[in-house]
């Protein structure tokens, strides 16, 4: 028997699931289905999602260009490995170096083996092209880049690294948006300056286009490698394909995960065609990386984001949800610090905790998301409508209300 009698599945999961996640009956709903931008819980409630599976589901749920490539793939293969050719790992390489800046890909399952994999490429290739002592990789405070051991030392936040340590060396840390910061880290070991161009977990902050600007500068000057984690805040969550399209920079080395496979767990590392000769077969290797049935998926992803006009509704929605918001802001003066955010990735910062707002929200039928105790951030899918924005925002004012009061 699957689920022990008389127990419930909540109890079963405290019992047999390592508490990671914090989950409890009270604030964390048990999902039973999905379509589009709505999910229902097992006792029938219906949420609007405007957590998005944390900017995993570009297309809602259960969006049917990505059921019908993975039924069509499952039914031919599921997995064979990487000794063997497979088109759709392929084809999918060539639809990412097609639209973005850059020639080369590696594919894993997600966005700290993608980091991983940028970490240990800027690594190996600076090694070859300035010598042994080239392995230090700057990063942001408040970055978030993975929980690996190398990823959650190379995101700018104690708390993730506590009680892991030691970490491994070849890390230093700036500040976001602040170009001194950076080039006072330089020195003969820096290989590789790694940044969220939209830091996501860290609190929703952009990137300004001259601090991306300044920092690509930097890289030329010293021969340093500029990396685009856009693990979150990729594959048009911004409004356009890529977030560093907003600030004409390039970046030599990019990740992905996230929004790419669907829902289907995938990582991919992109990166210059020169930057790809640092690692030569065996260096680098993933069982189920470029799986067959998630690389279709993520082809389906991308055929979506990539239909005409598509981004740039994501960029008019995205404002006019942003508008909105700002407007909450002067409504609830005294309680709101900041909005912010590009695209349909957006924060509203409170001046105290947002897990009564949250609570609230969830109360009445939409799922947001609460970082730092304080942001309240907003990943709903990139093809919602404008009543589904209205909707969310209605339930929003209305949880603001009953919190602070009637401003
Ligand atoms: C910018 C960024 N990089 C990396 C990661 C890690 O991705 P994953 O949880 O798939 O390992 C995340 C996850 O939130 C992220 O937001």
């Amino acid at each position: 028997m699957l689920q022990e009698e008389g127990k419930t599945l909540q109890e079963e999961e405290k019992k047999y699931i390592i508490n990671t996640y914090n989950r409890n009956p009270e604030n964390n709903p048990l999902i039973v289905r999905g379509k589009g931008t709505f999910l229902w819980d097992e006792k029938g409630k219906q949420y609007l999602d405007f957590v998005g599976g944390l900017a995993v589901n570009a297309f809602g749920h259960t969006y049917p260009p990505v059921v019908s490539a993975i039924r069509e793939q499952i039914e031919k293969f599921i997995h064979t490995s990487n000794l063997y050719y497979t088109a759709p790992q392929v084809q999918l390489a060539k639809c990412l170096v097609e639209n973005s800046a850059l020639a080369k890909t590696f594919f894993c399952n997600s966005g700290a083996e993608a980091n991983e994999a940028a970490i240990k490429l800027a690594r190996k290739y600076s090694k070859l092209h300035g010598g042994e002592n080239k392995y230090e990789i700057i990063t942001a405070l408040k970055s978030f880049h993975g929980r690996t051991l190398a990823t959650l030392t190379a995101t700018g936040q104690e708390k993730f690294q506590k009680g892991f340590e030691p970490l491994p060396p070849g890390f230093r840390y700036a500040q976001f948006n602040d170009l001194q910061s950076f080039q006072s880290q330089v020195n003969e070991s820096t290989c590789a300056i790694m940044i969220e161009p939209v830091q996501g977990e860290g609190g929703v902050y952009p990137a300004e286009a001259k601090f991306l600007k300044g920092l690509r500068r930097l890289c030329d000057e010293n021969n340093l490698l500029l990396i685009f984690d856009e693990v979150q805040c990729g594959m048009g969550r911004t409004g356009k394909l890529f977030a560093y399209e907003h600030y004409g920079v390039e970046p030599d080395i990019m990740t992905l995960a996230k929004a790419l496979g669907g829902g289907l767990p995938i990582g991919a590392m992109l990166c210059r065609e020169e930057v790809a000769s640092g690692f030569s077969p065996g260096d680098h290797a993933s069982t189920f990386g470029g799986n067959p049935v998630v690389c279709a998926a993520a082809l389906a992803v991308l055929e979506g984001l990539l239909q005409e006009g598509f981004l740039e509704d994501v960029a008019a929605r995205g404002a006019y949800f942003l508008e909105k918001l700002e407007l909450l802001k002067k409504m609830f003066s005294g309680e709101v610090q900041e909005v912010r955010g590009k695209g349909l990735i957006l924060g509203l910062e409170l001046n105290s905790s947002g897990l009564e707002v949250q609570r609230s929200c969830r109360e009445k039928g939409l799922l947001i998301n609460c970082i730092g105790g304080k942001i309240l951030r907003f990943l709903p899918p990139l093809n919602v409508t404008k009543e589904e924005i209205d909707s969310a925002l209605e339930v929003l004012q209305n949880a603001m209300m009953e919190v602070f009061g009637v401003e």
